[in-house]
């Protein structure tokens, strides 16, 4: 599989900052024990991979525009394109030494998100999409998968947490979910979850409460592997209002009618 240029630059920066956290990893495993715990040196893991993924971009493209995580927006001179990036996604899972986490880039050009990778360092696998050329698992050809009945489906999602997200809503939408659905899993990296949804590996996905980052790269991936993804309410705005969901068509479809069920039932029960 031939890959353009810029994608070969995003896959290069992602490899060398994926190649540092790795390596963080390693010494997180042994941080587990100590009585500070490895809190400061996640932070630290977390920067430094932003750092090398802005030098290696800026270096390639230094008129692009980069929102980053961590260090937020770097308007470029070129107006027109912006990186999105996400140098660890997956920061929970990282810090207890769980080896499920990625590090995600996204090139927007003109609003339109035209190229897109995330990649798990701790397994090395890559997943790259690229607008109008289909998604890739290590170069090779994914597609979301063909299954049509729910309840042979396996769903991602994400779940509110401590201080995080809407408890009493969730509570409905998991329900809803769990009585269609084969099995639902919460794995912590929203952008692998919509890269293993492009795969194959999860029938559907959605999530709340989430950012530009976590979801630029996902929603071409699952796009380019003949998926469908919106934002909870059906429609394309999927970054600014920070939730999605994702699928084959009818489990896509399948999924949003369930979830504005139980957001109706949520609404009309007593508080
Ligand atoms: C988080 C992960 C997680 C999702 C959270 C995100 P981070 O990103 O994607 O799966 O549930 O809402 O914030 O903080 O690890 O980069
Ligand atoms: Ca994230
Ligand atoms: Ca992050």
């Amino acid at each position: 599989m031939q890959h353009s240029a810029v994608l070969n630059v995003m896959i290069k920066a992602a490899y060398r900052a994926g190649r540092g956290l790795k390596r963080d990893l390693g010494e997180i495993e042994k941080l587990q024990v100590s009585v500070k715990g490895p809190g400061n040196f996640v932070t630290a893991a977390d920067r430094r991979a932003e750092e090398i993924l802005r030098e290696d971009l800026a270096k390639a493209r230094p008129d692009y525009g980069f929102l980053g995580e961590e260090g937020g927006l770097h308007r470029g001179s070129d107006k027109t394109h912006r990186w999105i990036v996400d140098p660890l996604d997956g920061t929970t899972n990282f810090l207890h030494g769980i080896p499920h986490f990625a590090v995600s880039i996204a090139l927007e050009r003109e609003g339109v998100i035209v190229a897109g990778l995330t990649y798990n360092p701790a397994n090395d696998e890559l997943f790259v999409a690229e607008r109008g050329k289909g998604a890739f698992l290590d170069n090779q050809r994914i597609r979301v998968a063909a299954r049509r009945r729910l309840g042979e489906a396996i769903v991602g999602c994400g779940l509110p947490h401590y201080g995080r997200g809407d408890l009493a809503l969730a509570r409905f939408e998991i329900a809803a979910a769990q009585q269609n659905f084969a099995g639902l899993r919460r794995y912590g990296s929203a952008s692998l979850d919509l890269a293993w949804v492009a795969a194959g590996r999860l029938d559907a996905y959605w999530e709340r409460d989430l950012s530009p980052w976590d979801m630029a790269a996902g929603v071409l991936l699952v796009r380019e592997a003949g998926g469908f993804v919106s934002d909870l309410d059906g429609g394309d705005a999927i970054l600014a209002k920070g939730h999605v969901a994702a699928g084959n068509e009818t489990m896509h479809r399948e999924l949003l009618r369930l979830l504005s069920e139980a957001r109706k039932a949520a609404a009309a029960a007593p508080a």
